[in-house]
């Protein structure tokens, strides 16, 4: 008998475990994120997070984990670009975790917004950028993280359909460590300028799932 309730309590641990905290949002918490996403994120991020101006990023579609993790660096003022810290310190400093993870919960349901094509030919250079790297400068390919169509997963953003200016921005914070991240500065410190343009092309052309 006792055996089989810690094995009962036990399975239950397990499965609270597994629970994504997303389940345990309630109904008022998601509605008054909503209510800030509309009224307040839209002015800048556009309606259900897909912006127009490119030095907005899109945050339909992004993942659930990264969204949570990038409004955490806002708040406690590690991600240090000047328009993060100009435009989003200020913004997340009030978002309790509940709300930073139902405003997570929001955006990660929209649907992306489609793909912008400009150049073929730097789209194509980008293409080959992302799926094999550039060995001779020690660039690993980006899919290797990223993922099939730049979708992302719940441990790397997606990145499909983003504005290439502010792809391209992030890429030289990266490489300058304005914005402090080991892996993407690991990627990026040797990635030349026309290089980060070429692949910021291909990753703005994409659109979809
Ligand atoms: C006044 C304009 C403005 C408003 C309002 C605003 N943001 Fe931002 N946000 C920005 C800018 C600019 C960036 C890009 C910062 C950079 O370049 O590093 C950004 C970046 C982000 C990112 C990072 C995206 C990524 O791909 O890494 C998230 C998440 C985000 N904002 C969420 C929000 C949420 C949630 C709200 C509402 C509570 C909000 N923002 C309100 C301007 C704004
Ligand atoms: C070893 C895994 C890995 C590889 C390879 C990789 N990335 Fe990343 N990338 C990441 C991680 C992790 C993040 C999230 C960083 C953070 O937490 O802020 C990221 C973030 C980014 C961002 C910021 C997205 C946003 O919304 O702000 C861009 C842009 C980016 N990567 C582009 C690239 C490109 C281009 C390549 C190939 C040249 C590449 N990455 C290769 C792991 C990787």
């Amino acid at each position: 008998m006792k055996t089989t309730t810690v094995i009962i309590g036990a399975a239950l641990l397990v499965l609270g475990a597994q629970r994504s905290p997303a389940d345990e949002i309630s109904p008022e918490a998601q509605s008054a994120a909503q209510h800030v996403a509309v009224t307040t994120c839209a002015i800048c991020h556009g309606p259900q997070g897909r912006s127009i101006a490119p030095k907005f990023p899109m945050l339909a579609g992004q993942h659930r984990p990264y969204l949570v993790a990038q409004l955490k660096a806002f708040k406690g003022q590690t991600r240090g670009d000047p328009d993060a810290l100009g435009y989003m310190w200020g913004m997340a400093a009030p978002l309790d975790d509940e709300m930073i993870e139902a405003l997570a919960t929001y955006y990660s349901v929209q649907k992306p917004g489609p793909g912008r094509a400009v150049d073929a030919a730097e789209i194509a250079r980008g293409a080959d950028i992302y799926a094999k790297g550039v060995a001779e400068e020690g660039i690993p390919p980006c899919i290797a993280c990223h993922g099939p169509g730049a979708a992302g997963t719940d441990d790397f953003p997606r990145l499909a359909g983003q504005h290439a200016q502010y792809l391209l921005k992030q890429l030289r914070s990266f490489q300058s460590n304005l914005r402090n991240v080991a892996v993407m500065h690991g990627v990026a410190k040797e990635l030349q300028g026309k290089e980060m343009s070429a692949v910021a092309a291909y990753l703005e052309s994409l659109g979809g799932a």
